[in-house]
């Protein structure tokens, strides 16, 4: 993996086109691909699931690329058998979601993922820090998850900061909502190392030059 990776969020691709994109995505250098589910309770939409999943998860890992997941579900235990044999890489559940992390961590291990611990806007670092010792990641919310294409909170930045002294130093921090152009070399700054980008690909004219702006910014973060 890259020193910072931008993972494209396929929720706001457009699905007639999906192949299509993912090739171009693919071609222009993406190799991790982030993959948001939602099941109506814990975030008011209901996304995509391991159908979907299943049908890309095959030819992305043959480019070599990994699938990583955002579980905005409660109860997300319960989908890991599925999520796997879907071919998902990696499982990112939610703090406010999970009573017992460590459980969850060690049921999604079992099944060869990686694992990941997500936290709100109205939930504390602190919190979360205290909890996810053993997580690979912990994505840092920058909107109220649920739907592509809002604003980017400029909060996020210093919540980066944040977490990034009280993680151990091999927990990658990520970020996800509204990352864009003008945002991404500040998180990298602030500790951010993968960054999640749904509409500012998805919805430019061409999503692999989208993707490679972004991408080329990210590898130049501003000093601190
Ligand atoms: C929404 C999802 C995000 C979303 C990001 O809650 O978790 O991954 O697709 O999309 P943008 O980059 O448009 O905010
Ligand atoms: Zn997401």
């Amino acid at each position: 993996m890259r020193a910072v990776e931008v993972a494209p969020s396929l929720y706001a691709a457009d699905f007639w086109n999906l192949g299509a994109q993912i090739d171009a995505l693919l071609d222009a250098g993406a190799g991790v691909f982030h993959y948001d589910v939602g099941d109506g309770h814990f975030v008011p939409p209901v996304t995509i699931g391991p159908i979907v999943l299943e049908s890309i998860a095959p030819p992305l890992h043959e480019r070599g690329a990994t699938i990583d997941c955002h579980l905005m579900v409660e109860a997300p235990e319960r989908h890991f058998e599925q999520i796997a044999a879907a071919g998902g890489d990696s499982v990112t559940v939610h703090y406010e979601a999970v009573r017992d992390l460590a459980a969850a961590s060690a049921a999604a291990r079992r099944r060869g993922l990686g694992f990941g611990v997500a936290f709100n806007p109205e939930t504390a670092p602190e919190q979360v820090a205290e909890t996810a010792p053993d997580a690979d990641l912990v994505l840092c919310m920058s909107i109220h998850p649920g739907y592509s294409g809002q604003q980017f909170m400029p909060e996020t930045v210093d919540r980066v900061r944040r977490l990034r002294q009280l993680l151990p130093d091999d927990v990658l921090i990520q970020v996800d909502g509204g990352v864009d152009e003008r945002n991404a070399s500040e998180l990298v700054a602030a500790g951010a190392r993968l960054l999640v980008v749904g509409s500012h690909i998805f919805d430019a004219q061409d999503a692999a030059r989208a993707y490679r702006a972004i991408a080329d910014r990210a590898a130049v973060p501003l000093t601190a």
